[in-house]
């Protein structure tokens, strides 16, 4: 639990090609579109698509109230456009989990998922936690790399067999 997590949801995040933007309902359709894609749910650890129903009960139930995590629509400055989302999970005060995703395939390979890691990281580093995790699919050879290129390294694996990528912050 985290009060500046909630400040952060309401607050917003930049960096030089990207805003985001906390989550709020009129999201639904397009967060649904992205996450029931193929290409984006295949290294999801529930791989399948999702429908309205079930994410706005999410939202409301899982999501609103809950001072444990953060997500964010990612804008690109240029065209305003939502490009996908992203955002930080925390069980306990120590560690938190981050997560990307890359939605409108028109914008994937353009550093963007590389920009939006780089920003969760330094906009949360001062909330108090020891270290930041990532949990990649073992063939998701594009989001290790960007893991990679924003300074994790791999520390063991899940039960599932993810991978897990960490970051450790100086305190
Ligand atoms: C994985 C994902 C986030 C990457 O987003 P992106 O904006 O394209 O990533 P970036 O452009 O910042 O960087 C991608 C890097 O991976 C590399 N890459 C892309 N595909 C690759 C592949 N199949 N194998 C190895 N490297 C690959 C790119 O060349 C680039 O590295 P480089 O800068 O050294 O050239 C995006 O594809 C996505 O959202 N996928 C679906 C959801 C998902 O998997 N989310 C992550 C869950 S952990």
């Amino acid at each position: 639990m985290n009060s500046g997590l909630i400040l952060l949801r309401r607050l917003g995040l930049e960096s030089p090609r990207l805003w985001y933007r906390g989550i709020n309902l009129g999201d639904a359709s397009n967060i649904v579109r992205w996450r029931s894609d193929p290409q984006v749910y295949r290294y999801y650890r529930s791989p399948g698509p999702i429908s309205i129903h079930r994410h706005l009960e999410w939202f409301s139930s899982e999501y609103c109230g809950n001072p444990s995590r953060a997500e964010f629509i990612i804008l690109e400055k240029n065209s305003h456009r939502p490009i996908g989302f992203a955002g930080i999970y925390t069980e306990d005060s120590k560690d938190a989990e981050l997560g990307y995703t890359i939605g409108e395939c028109s914008a994937r390979g353009r550093g963007f998922a590389t920009e939006t890691l780089g920003t969760l990281v330094s906009s949360f580093s001062t909330l108090g936690f020891s270290s930041f995790f990532l949990e990649i699919h073992p063939k998701n050879n594009a989001s290790i790399r960007v893991a990679q290129k924003c300074g994790f390294s791999l520390s063991g694996h899940t039960a599932l067999g993810f991978q897990r990528h960490t970051l450790g912050l100086l305190q």
